[in-house]
């Protein structure tokens, strides 16, 4: 009995330290899980603010960059309202200017000047009688219009600097691009087109002259290219050169003081030549104290001065000038170039009266024309401005006679 009871005891002793055991074991667990679950409880709500606060940053970015849409929309607006505000002052401007500005002057024809200032005339030997001026002098100029505005502009290309010369011969329809104020050789397009294709001017011919071209004031008619030559100590010489035969057919010695321009605005311009149906027209100045563009006209064949007028339109401030049926159109401008004007005519037959004598604005532009040749057969303007190479097309009336 007694070792029975025993074994009962120890097992008992030993359940009971079992138990205790296993009690303490779970209270481990148990506090372990709660430890872990608090953990993982602040884990999901700090996830969760995260995550709010994620939403809220993502709302605000997406508020300010609407805010930012909308300022930049605004902002855009303003800007298109301040163009089209400038746009109008713009044109308003052109209203003001074309309304209060005075008409293009027109001066009539003087008499022929002295002919004992022309010792070339002179030393030619040629008398002429007094009739036969008379008849020069009631007939110089046969076509009979004006013009009544500019009906469009082209920008063909930029090529060469910034001052240059172009023009299309009115016969043969072939380019001459002159570029720079001066020098030796000039290049040849076949056509308009051909140069306003070609890259460069590697495509064009080019031709080089016997001496140097002195700025941007040649002119070429028939097959003749006309320039001034001027060496630093010698007077002005209009040469004519043939440019199918490649040789110079004539030169005229003009009596002029050197170094006096004729455009105050362009002072390479020292004389500027035009050739039409009619002869050859001279623009130029006789001394740098004469304020006035002078005029003479040319026979085209033999070089010789025909007749000689004071235009009495003024060098300051003048940019280029063009003769278009025997009427001189006298482009101004300022320093800074601002928008050129057709200012001043000079009609040699006295057939433009004021009234009927246009203010012609060109178009806004890149600089200021160094050069603006007239062709009669296309009647179109070809310019040159900041390098770029420009057609003006204008639209022509009949002058009213009187
Ligand atoms: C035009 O002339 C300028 C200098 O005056 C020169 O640099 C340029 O290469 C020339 N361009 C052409 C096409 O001859
Ligand atoms: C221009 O004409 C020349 C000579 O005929 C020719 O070689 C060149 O290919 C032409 N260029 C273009 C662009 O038409």
């Amino acid at each position: 009995m007694k070792p029975v009871f025993v074994l009962l005891v120890s097992t008992a002793w030993t359940l009971t330290g079992a138990q205790y055991y296993y009690q303490g074991l779970m209270d481990y667990l148990e506090n372990r899980l709660l430890a872990m679950e608090d953990r993982m409880q602040l884990w999901h709500e700090q996830s969760h603010r995260y995550h709010t606060e994620q939403l809220d940053f993502k709302k605000l970015t997406a508020e300010a960059m609407d805010g930012l849409r909308s300022q930049h929309s605004m902002m855009f607006k303003d800007i298109e309202g301040a163009a089209l505000r400038v746009d109008r002052v713009e044109r308003d401007m052109d209203y003001v200017e074309t309304q209060t500005s005075p008409r293009a002057c027109v001066n009539k024809a003087d008499k022929v000047l002295e002919q004992g200032a022309w010792s070339l005339q002179e030393s030619r030997g040629e008398e002429e009688d007094e009739e036969e001026w008379e008849e020069v002098h009631s007939r110089v100029s046969d076509c009979v219009e004006i013009i009544s505005g500019i009906r469009s502009v082209k920008i063909l290309k930029r090529v060469g600097s910034p001052k240059g010369m172009w023009t299309r011969d009115p016969r043969s329809s072939k380019v001459y691009v002159f570029n720079g104020t001066s020098g030796d050789n000039i290049y040849q397009f076949n056509s308009v087109q051909n140069f306003s294709r070609s890259p460069d001017v590697i495509s064009s011919r080019q031709i080089r002259l016997p001496s140097d071209w002195r700025g941007p004031g040649s002119t070429v008619y028939d097959g003749y290219l006309y320039y001034i030559q001027q060496d630093d100590d010698t007077d002005m010489q209009v040469v004519k050169y043939d440019l199918l035969s490649g040789s110079v057919t004539d030169a005229a010695m003009f009596p002029v003081e050197s170094h006096a321009t004729v455009y105050n605005l362009n002072p390479e311009t020292v004389a500027d030549l035009a050739a039409d149906d009619e002869g050859l027209w001279l623009l130029y100045a006789t001394s740098d104290s004469e304020p006035n563009i002078h005029l003479a006209k040319m026979d085209r064949v033999s070089l010789d001065i025909e007749q000689i007028w004071d235009t009495r339109c003024p060098r300051e401030n003048a940019e280029a000038a063009f003769v278009v049926c025997g009427t001189v159109y006298v482009v101004y401008n300022t320093r800074l170039a601002s928008r050129s004007r057709i200012q001043c005519l000079f009609d040699v037959n006295d057939m433009v009266v004021s009234e009927e004598a246009p203010l012609i604005y060109f178009p806004r532009r890149y600089g200021a024309h160094a050069s603006l040749k007239y062709n009669p057969e296309e009647k179109q303007l070809y310019a040159w401005d900041d390098g770029y190479q420009i057609i003006y097309r204008l639209t022509m009336k009949r002058k009213l006679l009187v």
